[in-house]
Formats: C-alpha cells, structure tokens, sequence
C-alpha cells in the first residue's frame, strides 16, 4: 500500500500549509467564500468556510483524496469486500437503512432479505410492547424499557432515545445502564417497577463482563421480586450476533434479535441494537431515522467527492490534523437533546481511528485520529470554550444546531442560535490589540488600566469550525448526522490508511483487569500481598484489600 506522507499531494499540501490563510483576511478579501465551501445534503447543510483553507489547498485536498484511492474504498465498502482485513469482515451498516430492493453481498449472499426480516420482527415486537398484549409476570403491559450493554450497544441507542425526545410515546421510559458499577445498575432498579420492565440485553458479543454482569443481576433481581424462571422470558430480550451465548444465558432464543459481524459496534445503533429506540419513539420513528442515514448514505455513495459532504467534512479534518497539527477536535451540539452526541463520536472516532498501524501493519508515519471532546452549547461556552478562544493548543470544533426548536419556549431558541453564530465568527475573527485596546477606552478605563487590560483581551482567531444546520432535529435528520460522521470517519480512515473497523487497542486492559480480579480481596476478606504486576499496581492492589479488610471492623 502507498504511504501517503510520501506522495507529491502530501508534499503539495505540506508547501502549502506553510502559507495557510488567515481567515479574517480571506473573509474580507474573497466575498464568494461561504458560499464555495457549503454543500447541503440530506436535510443536513454544511459550512466549512470557517477553515484556513482556499482554493489550492482545497484541490491539494481533492488530489490527496485521489492519491488515497477513496473513490476505490467507497465502492468497496459498499460492495460488501472485506474491508475490515484484521477482522476479514465486510463494513456494511449501510444496508441496514435502505429500504429498497437494492442487494448487499456478503460473501456472494445477499444480505438485505435477511436485514428486511429483522426490521419486520423489531416492528412487530415494539408494536406488541405498546399495545400492551405483551405482558409481564403480573399481567401488566410493560412501559419501562432498560437498555443493558456498554460502547456500541449503549452510546448509540442512548444518545438517539435523548435526541428523540420530542418522539417519545407517552407513558413509556426508557433507561440505559452500561457500568460494572454497581451504582449504575442499582441507582436504575430503585426507579423501577420490576412486574413493567422489559431488560434488553444488548452484545455483539454476549461476552462483554459489564453487560453480562448488569443482566445476571438484573435477572436475579427480577426473580427477588416476584417473577418465577418461567416469567423471565417475558422480560428479557437478547440483541447479538451470538446466538449460542444468548441461549446459554437463559434469553429465549425466539426473543432474540440478531444482527451481523459486517456491523461494527459502534455502527450497530441501525441494527437491532436500535430496539430501544424503537420502544421509546416507535417502529415508525426509529425507519425514519434509518431513512434519513440513507438519505446521507445515497449521497456519500454517488456524489463526486468535491461535493460530497462528508468527504469535504473528512479532507478538513485531515487539514487540520496533518498539516495545521491540531490534536483535538470538539463537538459542540446547540440542542440539548444531542447533549449525547460528544459521548457517542468519541467513540466512534477515536475507538475508529486511534489506530498507529496502517492496514498492512507498518506503523504509519502521519497523525491519525484527534481526540474527540465536547458538551451542549452553550454549556460549554460557561466551562471550557475559554481554553479554545484563547489557550496555547488551537483546537478545531463542529457547531450544530437546528433552526428550529421542538419546543419552542419564549426566545430561548433565538439566544440560543445566537450563540451558535457568535461563537465561530469570534473563533475565526478573534480581536486585535487595537480593538481590544478601543473596547476598553469605550468603556471608559483610564489609558493605564486600558494598557494593562489589554493584553489579555486578545483573541487570536483563526480557530477553524464547521457549522452543521439543519431544519429540526427530526429522527431523519438525526440520522442523517450520525451517517454524515460515519462516513466521515471512514474517509479518515481511508487517508490514513488504516482499518477504522477494529479496535485491538481495548484488549489488553481487559486481559490484565481478567488477571486482577481474582486478587481483589472480597469485602473483609485477607488476600496474600499482590505480586507480579509492576510496584505500583502490587501497592494499588495492597492498599484497595486493605481498605475492603477493615470495612469490616466497621
Ligand atoms: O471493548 C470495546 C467494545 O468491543 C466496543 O467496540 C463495543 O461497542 C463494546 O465493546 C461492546 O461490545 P458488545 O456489544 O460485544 O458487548
């Protein structure tokens, strides 16, 4: 495979970077500028003209692109060939959200008859749930819904179920627990009425400790009050690729859902791993989110890649990371109900593309994925947007918002918006010594004070953002955002040239944690000195089964 970083387009771009605009001056010097670097797609409308780039640096980026082969890696992720190589895996959550006759190869099979099949079963069960005819152990409908499952089994549906808000059905809650904490699991079961709860478990794996721990629990707890063995069933549901696993769990195997190895966890929110969702908002809800990661889906597919937008999204950000040297990147929703989001993409950037190989295991000799951060607007503008203004490190940021509220309140909605639009004008404008000098004479501060002041009311600017707007935050356009992202992260992949459908990088803390359990004392209980880690965990380990010891004197 080619190193990128050594093709004439790397060096193109590095020559140019060198020089890279200041954007007040090009906002002020090009008028067409915000209107070159926007494109719309999908209910989804995109400004990147925010960024230090211009012309050349944009064809520079588009030349990368082709040097990179992403026209090739679209078409064979959507081919259905095994592009995961370390997982020898296809990548196809896109064909969980098309609804059409299209076929979907897996291996020569065509897999959308099967992920049709699926769709129809969640459907019929979510519909059953909210009629009522599917009853728990005393004969009441069940209204509570609690999510078990960690990373791609939780993020995604827990996130969609916040930003669908305005959707849920009335009467109906749902929760998500994913700590081996036992606080998460507990703190949720003392708000809950066991005889209307349905738990599903949600594991690609069915293997996964936090997960099979907070089910075992769960379904002990269930037992306690009141239900008998026979009732489990009812109140249990199983979403895995792991059939074996669910069955040798207890879950009834009719009361499984299943999904497929081509669907990453942290895709898999499109998959049965999305019947949360489809339990809080409807079947109905949940397709059309599915349709609006379509929408995003057809346009990613064909559009070419100078108008693609999350191509374009994926060529910035590779501008920022490898050649202005930016390492961290915030996602900054303006809607409450996407106060999830931040959580959600820093999974599925960093676990996708927090990867030092390239796919033929070399190391790679560029910078790979940023770290991702981020909270709602304009909460984050009242806690850390001070570092982002003014701080040493330059970071990038995502604003996204939507024109309109779902439940507009007063003008809660207009300042909010304000906020939106200040905040990336001032990241790219910033203010000079000169303004911020005949700010402070405005307010009427003697020449000393205005001196003294001064300094530390410059903002440098040429901070980079892209603006994401949308018209409400409807389940179509969520969906269309989330795709938007996936796909970006997949061309980031691509330009890097690693596999973004791994994550060998979580395995080793799970195998050491599987080696440390045993020496962790139970309460009140001696366990011999630790030994065979390094110091540090030996006396970690020492003083924690000290502690739990003499808990028990207590
Ligand atoms: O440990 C990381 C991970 O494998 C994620 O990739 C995944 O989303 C999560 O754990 C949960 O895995 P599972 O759905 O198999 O329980």
């Amino acid at each position: 495979m080619i190193d990128i970083t050594k093709t004439e387009e790397w060096a193109r771009l590095k020559a140019l970077s060198a020089d890279a605009p200041v954007m007040r001056e090009a906002f002020a010097t090009d008028p067409g500028r915000a209107a070159r670097y926007a494109v719309e797609a999908a209910g989804l409308f995109l400004d990147f003209s925010k960024n230090r780039i211009n012309d050349d640096i944009l064809a520079g980026l588009l030349a990368l692109a082709r040097a990179a082969g992403l026209d090739r890696a679209r078409a064979r992720m959507f081919a259905g060939e095994k592009i995961n190589e370390t997982e020898g895996r296809a990548v196809l959550h896109v064909a969980l959200r098309d609804f059409s006759d299209a076929p979907y190869l897996v291996d020569g099979e065509n897999v959308a008859p099967a992920v049709a099949a699926e769709r129809a079963r969640i459907k019929a069960f979510s519909e059953k749930v909210h009629s009522g005819a599917w009853k728990g152990f005393s004969g009441a409908p069940l209204d509570t819904v609690v999510n078990i499952g960690i990373g791609g089994s939780d993020l995604g549906p827990c996130m969609a179920v916040d930003a669908l808000r305005p959707y849920w059905i009335d009467g109906r809650r749902a929760y998500f627990v994913s700590n081996v904490d036992g606080q998460h699991l507990a703190d949720t079961l003392s708000q809950i009425d066991p005889a209307r709860t349905l738990f599903v478990v949600a594991s690609k794996t069915f293997t996964t400790q936090e997960t099979m721990t907070n089910a075992a629990t769960a379904r002990a707890w269930l037992l306690e009050k009141g239900a008998r063995e026979t009732d489990i069933a009812r109140h249990f549901v199983a979403l895995s690729t792991n059939r074996p696993a669910v069955e040798k769990f207890g879950v009834d195997p009719a009361n499984m859902f299943v999904f497929w190895d081509w669907v990453g966890g942290r895709f898999s929110m499109w998959s049965a791993i999305g019947l949360s969702i489809a339990l809080q908002v409807g079947y109905g809800n949940f397709e059309k989110m599915l349709r609006g990661a379509h929408a995003m889906d057809a346009h990613f597919r064909t559009a070419p890649i100078e108008a693609n937008m999350p191509a374009l999204l994926a060529l910035v950000g590779v501008w920022n990371r490898n050649f202005l040297d930016i390492h961290t990147h915030a996602v900054l929703p303006y809607d409450q109900h996407l106060h999830r989001l931040p959580a959600y993409l820093q999974q599925a950037e960093m676990e996708s593309n927090g990867k030092g190989r390239r796919m033929d295991g070399a190391p790679v000799s560029l910078q790979t994925g940023p770290v991702i951060f981020g909270e709602p607007g304009t909460n984050g503008q009242h806690a850390f947007y001070q570092l982002i203004h003014q701080g040493t490190d330059v970071i990038s940021s995502d604003f996204i918002a939507p024109a309109l509220s779902q439940t507009p309140l007063g003008d809660h909605h207009e300042k909010l918006l304000a906020n939106f639009l200040a905040q990336p004008e001032a990241l790219m404008r910033g203010r000079t010594q000169a303004e911020a000098r005949e700010e402070l004479k405005r307010q009427g501060l003697s020449e000393d004070e205005v001196e003294r002041l001064a300094p530390h009311k410059i903002f440098p600017g040429d901070r980079p953002t892209n603006s994401i707007l949308m018209e409400k935050l409807t389940p179509e356009a969520l969906g269309a955002l989330v795709a938007l992202y996936e796909h970006k992260i997949f061309c980031q992949g691509v330009l890097w040239g690693i596999n973004s459908f791994d994550q060998w990088g979580v395995e080793l803390g799970k195998t050491l944690a599987a080696a440390i359990l045993p020496e962790i004392a139970a309460r009140g209980e001696a366990k011999p000195q630790a030994r065979g880690h390094d110091a540090s965990t030996n006396a970690l380990i020492n003083r924690i089964n000290a502690l739990r010891l003499a808990a028990k004197e207590e």
